[in-house]
């Protein structure tokens, strides 16, 4: 296991690849870099500015023209890491549903995919990290040494969202949880450019029927292999 230096793991929403990727990094003492956060703080930042996120030159300069800060955790309240923009920590204001629900409409835009896919290359790079998105074993990094793409039902993947918003003490209605993991999945995986699909040479874990242990133990031991 100590050549391996690039983990990538790909997935649809809610698939529990932060739970893995997390995991997985903690143990084998590798940085956790999550994409999605990147996709998250430009949609942010396009709302937070009143930009039409039909705009697509003018999000996909905010992609170009601000740089977002990923650094370690400052806190222990659940984060994986800290995410900055402009000076602001948006760690939490990034899970807002507004950029749920907006997330995958700027993340559909080639400018924004460019400018994002260097950083995230750039860091990829260096080794001895674990990345997750829906992307990242096909594009930003196909030399990766492991390849998971880890999936799950949709309804699966929305009663595990309900849950955690409920463990959250917020209230949610489940259907609409589900039609909203639904439309996202469309829009991942129907874009033109990277859109959500396995690898070639990825290996598939569908977690229905798996726990979050058995998913970190199958994948350590394709780790291990
Ligand atoms: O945590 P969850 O699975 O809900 O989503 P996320 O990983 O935070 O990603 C949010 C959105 O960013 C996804 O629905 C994709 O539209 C986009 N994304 C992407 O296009 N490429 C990536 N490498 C990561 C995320």
């Amino acid at each position: 296991m100590s050549d391996l230096s690039i983990i990538a793991i790909d997935g649809p929403a809610a698939s529990g690849k932060s739970t893995l990727g997390f995991r997985l990094a903690e143990f084998l003492g590798y940085l956790y870099f999550d994409t999605g956060l990147m996709y998250r703080a430009i949609t942010w930042l396009a709302l937070q500015r009143g930009i039409d996120m039909r705009d697509e030159a003018a999000v996909s300069r905010l992609a170009e023209d601000i740089p977002i800060e990923v650094a370690a955790p400052s806190f222990e309240d659940g984060r994986s890491c800290d995410i900055v923009v402009d000076g602001q920590d948006i760690t939490w204001k990034i899970r807002q549903p507004e950029v749920d629900a907006n997330v995958s409409i700027v993340a559909a835009y080639p400018g924004v995919r460019e400018a994002l896919t260097v950083q995230q290359r750039r860091i990829g790079l260096r080794g001895r990290v674990v990345m997750v998105g829906r992307d990242i074993g096909t594009v930003v990094l196909p030399e990766a040494d492991v390849k998971i793409y880890l999936d799950a039902s949709a309804g699966e993947r929305a009663r595990r969202r309900h849950e955690e918003i409920l463990q959250r003490g917020e209230t949610a209605d489940f259907d609409d949880i589900l039609s909203k993991v639904n439309k996202r999945d469309r829009i991942d995986s129907t874009r033109d450019v990277a859109p959500l699909k396995p690898a070639d040479d990825a290996i598939l874990i569908d977690s229905d029927k798996l726990d979050a242990d058995q998913v970190f133990q199958k994948a350590l031991s394709l780790c291990k292999r």
